[in-house]
């Protein structure tokens, strides 16, 4: 199969945090978010244990309680960020769009908290699995979510208070939440590939002596 390589590193490249460009007016159908989800879980899992998990909130009073615990669970994050940075950088762009997400979760149309079965035990070895096993389809389901039309933005600030959310949701004890993905249908497609420095600065060959180049 040849892939349209144009098209593939486009989404891979502007596949961004969207937050202040999500439509809280569009109602987003169950049936793009199960599509979504079905390419999810084509990534992969550590034994191919595939214990995914998702919660898909649409509920408004949820939704409310949802956004709730997110302000509550981030604190004074934003106003201890905000003093310590300069108005305008990237940095400060991040924390003004965050805050903005923040103040208004409770609008966008859908959450989906992924799952996956099993605890964090404090090993890197165990926690590499665990997480490992979600993560990947946290992103492919962003993807898929950008190749339709919509956006979304991984979050974890709500998991400070995670077992209020698992009451909420009724989510069982035996399951770790990686996050909340708000998502909706973005004001206009045309994001653009963000900044970085050159792979030589952070990529090795054979020892870390030897950039790669
Ligand atoms: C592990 C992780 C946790 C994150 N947690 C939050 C969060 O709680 N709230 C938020 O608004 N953004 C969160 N983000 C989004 C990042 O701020 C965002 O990916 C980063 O600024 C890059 O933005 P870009 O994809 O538009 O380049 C998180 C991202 C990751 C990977």
């Amino acid at each position: 199969m040849e892939f349209d390589l144009d098209q593939t590193d486009a989404l891979l490249s502007t596949t961004r945090a969207v937050r202040k460009r999500l439509d809280l007016e569009k109602d987003v159908p169950m049936k793009v978010i199960a599509e979504c989800l079905e390419l999810a879980v084509q990534a992969p899992t550590g034994s191919n244990a595939q214990g995914w998990r998702w919660m898909v909130v649409t509920d408004a009073d949820k939704r409310s309680a949802l956004a709730d615990i997110y302000r509550r669970g981030a604190g004074d994050y934003f106003t201890q960020r905000t003093d310590s940075i300069e108005p305008g950088s990237q940095t400060g762009r991040v924390i003004d769009s965050a805050t903005y997400l923040a103040e208004n979760l409770q609008h966008v149309p859908v959450h989906v908290i992924p799952l996956i079965i099993g605890k964090p035990d404090g090993t890197n070895f165990q926690g590499a699995g665990l997480y490992g096993s979600i993560v990947p389809a946290m992103w492919s389901f962003q993807l898929a979510l950008r190749s339709r039309g919509l956006g979304s933005c991984l979050t974890t600030l709500h998991l400070r208070l995670e077992e209020e959310a698992a009451a909420l949701l009724g989510i069982p004890d035996h399951l770790t939440q990686a996050g909340l993905i708000p998502v909706a249908y973005t004001k206009g497609t045309d994001f653009k590939p963000a900044v970085r420095g050159p792979i030589s600065d952070i990529a090795y060959h054979d020892t870390y002596k030897n950039p790669l180049n």
